[in-house]
């Protein structure tokens, strides 16, 4: 049955356009086809009550440091923000951040091979740019949304690997920019690799038809970290995200993406954050579950991020087209349910662990759930058809207005001239003549109008002796205009700085501090980078200017700014794993049996992956699975250790006693052999993988003999398996 939801239209307007549809009947009792029902709105039995006031004016306002973003269409799209002031406005008004809702994946940025095509991508990203907004990257890698020549690829695993890296490594670095001034600040590394049950998209382990990814397929799931490497490679600073749905409230899909989380922390490979996507109704999943989900991934250790990348909320259920309207009483539940996820998300997520908040689309008309499962009628998101913000931004606002945000620490520039005063000391270089003009400003009232110049260098200059330090960065930025609106004429524009050695060895030099840009009529235009001061020696004269080649045009000169770049952040250590073996995802390993004990490697049961070692047999309590560590730990460090433990038996009434122990035999020195507890004994009982775990001071300062790392138990009846044994420095 198809439905033709008909909102505020004359009924006059309805009958032509069933008639243009085909259906003749001109009364209100014409008999529709079986497929078709019309409702109209106008008709429907609702009783009209007042939406409650939207009063807040921003959401990135209320939120310093926190990315507020939302997804756009752009390029072609008939509904391109570039092509919408009123988009646009809205975008600039609340949000700080975009994420590309198509353009930026596989197929449009790679739709033949070898063939990349950015053009509108960079539109965006430029729109971005000049509005300070930043952009997550959608998507390097999905298995859905790629142009068929990758869909239909013919190679070996080899050569798929090959394909795959050449597009993330391609595209990262198109968007990297140089210093730390970077739009793109963030990526979708890898979208949607699991399943509902777990298992990685594309193991066939369901019946379901979207189980297929062609990266798993013909890679395996090293396409994943393989992914995540050659991103990390080609944009050292972005933030690199796994992104998938339902992680929300699907304990299943949340728990495999931890373990492969972790497994890539243990591994040293790059990730940074979790994305969810968060596409949910109304009031499910419930706050609790939410939270409990969230609190998973934040206590990942070492900490990542966590963003919301595509929250919209559904007033349907799926599959469920029951509302066909939005009554008051409804956005009053969606402020309430949008609110309560904000407040859930500020709750649980520390500030240092907060990627942001991204909302799919800016009007409810234009989200994809328009159209998904089927045409039907959504209003999941943030603002009305015609731009006005529903209820649910106020929700949104409320959530951010109640939470304390740590202010983002002030870096004013420390060197600043906006002429809204004077000129602030500026003055001429060479025979050009400055004013004051109040009639152009790039911001504000007033600019420095240059005219009259006889020389390309002559412009507008400040002396700046003792501003820079050695060693320092700083990014510096000024506005130019040229005054004729129609000149033809292009002068190349920069930021100079000169300093003369005086007392030194006398000479002078000038210093580009921004490359030149070629400048055209009609518009501000920055000229804008990053300068290092490596000048050691005191300057005798030091001065700032700005200057153009092209002596016929004089420019106004506005917002000239220099400011300390911050210092890059340092990466987080992950620790190494130091135990390669203890996941015997590849075999046994170099583990064997401890005294009278057998070890087999098991592969029904683990803790994580497919494998761990099944213990059995024991005769004495001391008896378990054992390696030798011999050189492994260093006096005077501390270190992480951790080994999982379940009972064979999940009938076992016996509920043996567990740890983790080291023994050093000291051999040549005084030939006593030490037992060193690990962890403290935990009680183990039937049904459920236990964790071992402690922190481990080496304090032995001779070389052993020999050295044991084992996992013993007390009640020799009952067998176990153990996995994912680790070892770690603490940093
Ligand atoms: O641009 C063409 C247009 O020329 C053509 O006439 C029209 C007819 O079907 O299709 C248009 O392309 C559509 C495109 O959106 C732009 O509107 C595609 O068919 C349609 O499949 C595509 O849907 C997008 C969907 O991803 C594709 O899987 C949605 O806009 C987009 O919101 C959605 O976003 C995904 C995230 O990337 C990943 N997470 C889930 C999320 C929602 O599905």
């Amino acid at each position: 049955m198809k439905k033709l939801l008909i909102r505020s239209a004359s009924v006059a307007t309805v009958m032509s356009l069933l008639t243009a549809c085909g259906i003749e009947e001109h009364s209100k009792d014409v008999e529709f086809p079986d497929n078709v029902s019309v409702i109209l709105e106008s008709e429907a039995p609702e009783v009209q009550e007042e939406f409650s006031v939207v009063t807040a004016t921003s959401l990135k306002a209320l939120a310093p440091g926190l990315n507020i973003g939302v997804a756009v269409p752009a390029g072609g799209n008939s509904n391109s923000i570039l092509n919408s002031p009123d988009s646009k406005t809205v975008i600039q008004q609340y949000f700080s951040q975009l994420s590309a809702e198509n353009i930026m994946k596989q197929t449009s940025l790679q739709p033949e091979q070898g063939t990349f095509f950015y053009d509108d991508a960079d539109a965006l990203v430029q729109y971005a740019k000049d509005n300070s907004l930043t952009v997550h990257g959608h998507v390097l890698v999905w298995h859905s949304q790629i142009a068929d020549w990758m869909q239909d690829f013919e190679g070996n695993e080899a050569q798929w690997i090959t394909m795959m890296e050449e597009h993330a490594t391609q595209v990262a670095t198109h968007f990297e920019e140089a210093g730390d001034n970077d739009t793109v600040t963030s990526w979708d590394v890898v979208n949607e690799a699991f399943m509902e049950n777990g298992e990685y998209r594309g193991a066939k382990t369901t019946t379901d038809s979207a189980d297929a990814s062609v990266w798993y397929e013909n890679i395996g799931e090293k396409f994943i970290p393989l992914a995540f490497k050659a991103a990390r490679a080609a944009d050292p600073d972005a933030d690199l995200y796994y992104n998938d749905y339902n992680l929300i409230w699907n304990s299943d899909k949340l728990g495999a993406v931890i373990d492969m989380v972790e497994a890539m922390q243990a591994d040293g490979v790059p990730i940074d954050g979790v994305g969810f996507q968060s596409h949910i109704s109304v009031n499910s999943p419930d706050i609790s579950t939410i939270k409990a989900q969230f609190q998973k991934v934040v206590d990942i250790r070492p900490k990542i991020k966590l963003k919301i990348t595509e929250l919209d909320v559904r007033m349907n259920n799926d599959n469920n087209t029951d509302f066909t309207t939005l009554t008051a009483a409804r956005a009053e539940e969606q402020k309430d349910y949008y609110h309560d996820i904000v407040e859930a998300y500020l709750d649980i997520v520390p500030e240092d662990q907060r990627g942001g908040i991204t909302v799919w689309g800016i009007v409810d008309g234009d989200s994809w759930l328009q159209n998904f499962p089927a045409p039907t009628v959504e209003w999941p998101l943030l603002f009305n058809d015609d731009f006005t913000p529903k209820p649910a931004l106020q929700g949104f606002a409320n959530a951010l207005e109640e939470a304390d945000f740590t202010p983002a620490p002030e870096t004013p520039p420390f060197f600043n001239t906006d002429f809204e005063t004077d000129l602030d000391s500026w003055g001429p270089r060479g025979d050009a003549t400055v004013t004051l003009d109040t009639t152009e400003a790039h911001s504000g009232n007033n600019s420095a109008l240059v005219l009259g110049r006889t020389a390309n260098w002559q412009g507008i200059s400040k002396s700046v002796v003792g501003l820079f330090t050695a060693g320092e960065s700083y990014n510096v930025s000024a506005w130019v205009k040229l005054s004729d609106d129609a000149s033809t004429v292009t002068p190349d524009m920069k930021l100079t700085l000169e300093i003369n050695h005086g007392a030194g060895d006398g000479t002078t030099e000038y210093l580009e501090m921004t490359t030149p840009v070629t400048v055209s009529a009609g518009d501000w235009v920055e000229l804008t980078g990053t300068y290092a001061h490596t000048i050691t020696t005191v300057a005798n004269s030091a001065n700032l200017y700005v200057e153009g080649n092209e002596i016929t045009v004089d420019f106004y000169v506005d917002d000239i700014s220099i400011t300390p770049s911050s210092p890059a952040v340092e990466e987080p250590v992950v620790p190494a794993e130091l135990i390669a073996d203890g996941d015997f995802e590849d075999g046994i390993g170099s583990w064997g049996p401890r005294g009278d004990a057998t070890v087999t490697l098991e592969t029904t049961e683990a803790h994580a992956g497919n494998n761990s070692a099944l213990v059995v047999g024991r005769t004495a309590n001391w008896q378990g699975i054992s390696k030798s560590v011999v050189g492994l730990f260093t006096a005077s460090e501390s270190y992480n250790v951790s080994a999982w433990v379940k009972l064979s038996d999940d009938a076992s009434t016996v509920t043996p006693s567990m740890k983790l122990t080291l023994e050093i035999n000291h051999g040549e020195g005084d030939g006593t052999t030490e037992y060193l507890e690990m962890t403290t004994p935990v009680t183990v009982a039937a049904g459920d993988w236990v964790e071992l775990t402690g922190t481990y001071t080496h304090t032995i300062t001779t070389v052993a003999n020999s050295a044991n790392l084992y996992v013993e138990g007390s009640e020799i009846t009952v067998d176990f398996y153990v996995d994912d044994i680790s070892v770690k420095l603490v940093q």
